[in-house]
């Protein structure tokens, strides 16, 4: 019988800074787990390009991280989940041991059909993300009675990469892509890339409070811990000493910077080559 792996850890990936959101609250729900973080800021955004380009790069990355001893990886990037999580799961399926990889589109799909009550719901994301429909087919699967207006904000992730998350600038920009969502009376707005949690409450403020806003940050750590609550035998292959090892592909002085704002606490960046 082959023995089991233990002391495994969980790897999140995102094309940039991001995804930082998201593991912020993963390990503020799950402290008890340890975690490796790559962010490909040496070739993000990914938001506008192709679908092989994307599939190739969330390759090697999710490849990086079950070499650095990762036995889950959650793709915490809306445009590498839609244009490459299937292919790579069918991947890693057909490899032996217990490789398991998830996204984040699903579950926040899941989360907007059980609040929407209009069923008219928005979607915010990169212009692969719209392109790809994957928001509206899933939503659609869940409900065909939803209608999905879904709208590419190509300039905020090079915002938030910037650190402008809180300018005037950032601000009018969100209006202007939100406001024809607003015109199609939604009730649910579905972050739909992993930067936008960043931006949160300026567009809570430009959105009123009455439409429901889905953020993977909230969803994500909550539908994990069910997943392993399920999944006991993936469960106990991890390790439990608590703590974050984070790779970024470029400069790991400016990802210390930004990285430190968005996860909350000081961190130490290592420098991660993908192959
Ligand atoms: N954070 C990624 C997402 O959730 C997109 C950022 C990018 O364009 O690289 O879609």
């Amino acid at each position: 019988m082959l023995k089991k792996k233990r002391h495994l850890r969980i790897g999140i990936f995102d094309s940039g800074f991001g995804g930082l959101h998201v593991l912020r609250s993963i390990v503020n729900t799950l402290p008890h787990y340890e975690y490796v973080y790559l962010g490909d800021t040496a070739r993000a955004p990914y938001g506008d390009r192709s679908q092989e380009t994307i599939y190739a790069y969330t390759k090697q990355a999710v490849n990086f991280l079950f070499r650095n001893k990762c036995g889950i990886v959650i793709i915490a990037c809306n445009t590498a989940s839609s244009e490459a999580l299937r292919k790579i799961q069918d991947r890693y399926s057909l490899m032996r041991g217990s490789k398991k990889v998830l996204g984040v589109l699903i579950p926040a799909a899941e989360e907007a059909v059980q609040r929407t009550r209009s069923r008219k719901v928005g979607v915010i994301a990169t212009r692969s993300t719209v392109a790809s429909n994957k928001f509206a087919r899933e939503l659609t699967k869940l409900d065909p009675s939803i209608q999905v207006f879904q709208k590419a904000c190509p300039l905020l992730v090079p915002l938030v990469e910037a650190g402008e998350q809180d300018s005037r600038e950032t601000e009018t920009i969100l209006k202007k892509y939100l406001d024809p969502l607003l015109r199609k009376k939604i009730d649910t707005l579905i972050l739909g890339c992993t930067h936008y949690g960043i931006l949160e409450k300026k567009i809570r403020t430009i959105i009123g409070p009455h439409i429901a806003i889905i953020s993977e940050a909230r969803v994500v750590p909550k539908k994990l811990a069910k997943y392993f609550a399920r999944h006991g035998e993936i469960e106990e292959t991890l390790g439990k000493r608590s703590g974050v090892l984070f790779y970024s592909t470029d400069r790991t002085d400016n990802f210390k910077t930004l990285g430190s704002k968005l996860f909350g606490r000081k961190i130490r960046v290592e420098r991660a080559v993908l192959r």
